[in-house]
């Protein structure tokens, strides 16, 4: 498999041996269960010592609620947290105040069609969403649809599971306000033309809204270079705590936003009949954050940028090669979609085997794989298929994890002949 120069941040990435890039070791569950093969990573990472450490540290030393006590322990807890959105603003290029803590990527995505869709979009007009996309990335606008009666309508995708970009440029000859794409498919991997589908829709006058959730951990995305309007990540898949994710939504856009919930935490001042919002991403936080976690996130940046993403996209590129070449080896086995460009994610199917019955039986063998829809049945419908088998690689992966698996898999066929 190439891997596109315009994922790696150099032009001369490093080639990978398929070793972990980050030694087993430096996970504790990985290293405590030195027998498990964890090929799930897109579903979620595992953590790396220095995320716990960070997490320890907070809640035994640090803790306090932030933005409220004026002594100090909630003062440098307050410091710690405008600090990781700091973190996160420049993992993303973008400014401090244009990075709103949110508790996932779905709450991200929700945020967007509840604070901007309510207030913007109007009966009839037409929101663009993909078949590549997770469901998080569709529902929430087929519930914005119902509450504003829009109209909504998805890119196609080719049979190699790329999206279809004569199709998209038809469909935005209908003007879509919206248009809502994921940067890689969390099913088969698939890296979309981002650069080109935000240019292209903000030519015919759409903002864009980018679902970054499964790309950020494998590839660098600047949002300045991008020129996305809003993009959504979610802290557990980049090696950081769960219950935390990030919003950017470009400044001119946020300063109109209404809030998306009421609560504490957003305000300048309150009445019983009236309240003046906050400036800036607080006004989207009501109620206590998730305030170890953010501060975690910011560390798992951290443990990201050290390795960097050259290494990172060497490391993918190897394993996902390696990979498909192993699983041919396998009868009857068919991996779905061979798009241009990939992140480290492979999906496939077994002649006569339910994806449910592969992933528990792999699972008995001690190695993770997810099986099923993917919260992205349209494109399930798109391939034939009502599920599939999908592994996906993270730092610590290796080849002999690869080897693992299809070992498993050859018993899981026997087996169930
Ligand atoms: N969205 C996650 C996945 O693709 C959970 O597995």
């Amino acid at each position: 498999m190439s891997y596109p120069q315009h994922l790696t941040a150099g032009t001369n990435a490093p080639r990978s041996s398929g070793q972990p890039l980050v030694a087993r070791a430096r996970f504790p569950l990985l290293h405590n269960q030195p027998d498990l093969v964890y090929l799930d990573s897109a579903a979620s990472a595992q953590k790396p010592d220095v995320v716990i450490d960070r997490l320890m540290r907070f809640y035994s030393g640090e803790y306090a609620n932030i933005h409220r006590g004026l002594y100090p322990l909630s003062e440098t807890a307050t410091e710690a947290y405008d600090a990781a959105r700091g973190r996160i603003a420049r993992f993303l290029g973008a400014d401090k105040d244009e990075i709103i803590f949110t508790h996932n990527a779905t709450e991200g995505v929700n945020l967007v069609a509840h604070a901007f869709g309510d207030a913007n979009l109007r009966p009839g007009d037409l929101i663009l969403t993909t078949l590549l996309e997770h469901h998080a990335n569709i529902v929430p606008w087929q519930l914005l649809k119902e509450r504003r009666r829009l109209r909504l309508a998805a890119v196609p995708v080719d049979a190699n599971g790329d999206l279809d970009l004569a199709r998209y440029e038809m469909l935005l000859s209908r003007e879509p306000k919206l248009v809502c794409v994921t940067a890689a498919a969390n099913t088969i991997g698939t890296v979309t033309p981002l650069k080109k589908i935000i240019e292209l829709a903000h030519r015919f006058g759409a903002l864009v809204m980018v679902d970054a959730a499964q790309a950020t951990p494998h590839f660098r995305l600047d949002v300045k270079d991008l020129d996305c309007d809003f993009l959504t990540i979610t802290g557990h898949k980049l090696y950081g705590p769960d219950g935390i994710g990030a919003l950017y939504v470009k400044e001119s856009l946020l300063a109109d936003l209404p809030p998306f919930m009421g609560g504490g935490g957003i305000i300048r001042s309150v009445t019983i009949d009236h309240t003046d919002f906050a400036d800036g991403p607080r006004r989207f936080e009501a109620g206590t954050p998730a305030i170890g976690a953010a501060i975690a996130f910011g560390t798992a940046l951290d443990f990201i940028d050290e390795i960097g993403f050259d290494a990172i996209a060497a490391h993918d590129a190897c394993l996902t090669d390696y990979a498909a070449g192993r699983l041919a080896e396998i009868g009857g086995l068919k991996i779905l979609g061979h798009p241009r460009q990939r992140i480290g994610i492979l999906s496939f199917v077994m002649d006569g085997l339910h994806p449910h019955d592969i992933g528990t039986l792999l699972g008995e063998s001690g190695v993770c794989i997810r099986a099923g829809h993917h919260c992205a049945q349209p494109l399930m419908e798109h391939f034939g298929v009502t599920g599939t088998a999908r592994l996906s690689f993270g730092v610590h992966n290796t080849t002999h994890d690869v080897d693992r698996l299809v070992d498993s898999l050859a018993r899981v066929r026997q087996m169930l002949r």
